[in-house]
């Protein structure tokens, strides 16, 4: 494969390469007092971001740095140029400097896509608008790997809920997409409002929809909380954060219900207080939230390592 551009280009022999090359590339640098392989010596990674990140950005230009590739930061806020253009006139320069791999981050569904067609390098999709997140899947299925299957095999039986603002979300889109080919059932909890239309039969196969968190959350191994994406919504999708917070937010009591083994996930950035209660945030047994972040380098190496074909 030469880019990643979507959670869904990997059949179920690639996602779990991409799995355990990280486990075996977390274990290589876990042993090391220098936390650095040679393996992308020499070879260019630009960071190529439209859109604001913190752990993306930073985790990705970590996973390179590990590898030893060279990084250049390109965060193009603020550009006004019309947006086919300036990123075409964007990819060709950077085309020109030898760029071995792209990550690009765009507010526009497809960018990446398009990038393909301009750059010789691997593009990889770090977020693109409303559409796919493929590295924050991968990031998720090793985490849920690591607490529920000891760091092995594949997710087969596995019963995720993908909860909140799944209209907006590239992350929730990625994962079912992901979590199907790993053999996880997934379930998305939303309100009407913030569920594309026709969402049962997007992805293929039929996926489960519900609109009462309280019932999904007893046979449920994941629960993945989304965020309330606040500044992709021009109009308003439910009538107060208070009622959204009542009906769809995970505390304490609705964590109760979960099962004992079950954990408690979130891509960040959160709205603590709103789809999540920071007690459940910083649950010590149940969140996964600051390791999906640790996750998320080993991941990206494992990807750029696989994408770029590192010598070693
Ligand atoms: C997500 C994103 O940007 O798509 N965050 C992330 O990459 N960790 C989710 C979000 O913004 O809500």
């Amino acid at each position: 494969m030469r880019h990643l551009l979507s959670a869904g280009d990997l059949d179920l022999t690639e996602a779990l390469l991409v799995l355990d090359t990280a486990e075996q590339l977390d274990r290589a640098i876990a042993g090391r007092d220098v936390k650095k392989l040679p393996t992308l010596r020499g070879r260019t990674v630009v960071n190529l971001f439209y859109e604001d990140s913190t752990r993306t950005r930073t985790s990705f230009e970590l996973a390179a740095k590990r590898l030893s590739a060279d990084v250049i930061n390109f965060s193009a806020k603020g550009s006004s140029v019309a947006k086919g253009e300036s990123l075409k006139d964007t990819a060709l320069s950077l085309e020109a400097m030898g760029a071995d791999a792209v990550v690009a981050r765009h507010w526009a569904s497809g960018a990446p896509e398009r990038l393909t067609s301009w750059v010789r390098g691997s593009v990889i999709n770090a977020g693109d608008g409303t559409h796919e997140h493929p590295t924050q899947a991968l990031l998720d299925a090793f985490t849920m790997r690591r607490r529920l299957r000891g760091g092995e095999g594949d997710l087969e039986g596995l019963h995720v809920a993908i909860v909140g603002d799944v209209l907006h979300s590239r992350v929730a889109r990625s994962n079912t997409l992901l979590l199907r080919t790993l053999g996880a059932r997934v379930t998305l909890v939303a309100p009407p409002t913030l569920l594309p239309l026709g969402v049962e039969r997007m992805f293929g196969d039929p996926v489960d929809v519900s609109y009462d968190l309280d019932s999904v959350l007893p046979t449920a191994d994941v629960v993945m909380m989304l965020r309330v994406q606040s500044e992709r919504m021009a109009e308003s999708f439910f009538p107060s954060a208070r009622e959204y917070s009542r009906r769809y937010g995970l505390d304490v009591r609705r964590m109760g219900l979960l099962p004992d083994h079950a954990i408690v996930m979130h891509p960040g950035p959160m709205n603590r207080g709103m789809e999540i209660a920071a007690d459940v945030a910083d649950h010590p047994k149940r969140s996964t939230i600051v390791e999906q972040v640790t996750n998320g380098v080993s991941v990206r190496m494992a990807v750029l390592y696989l994408l770029l074909g590192g010598a070693e």
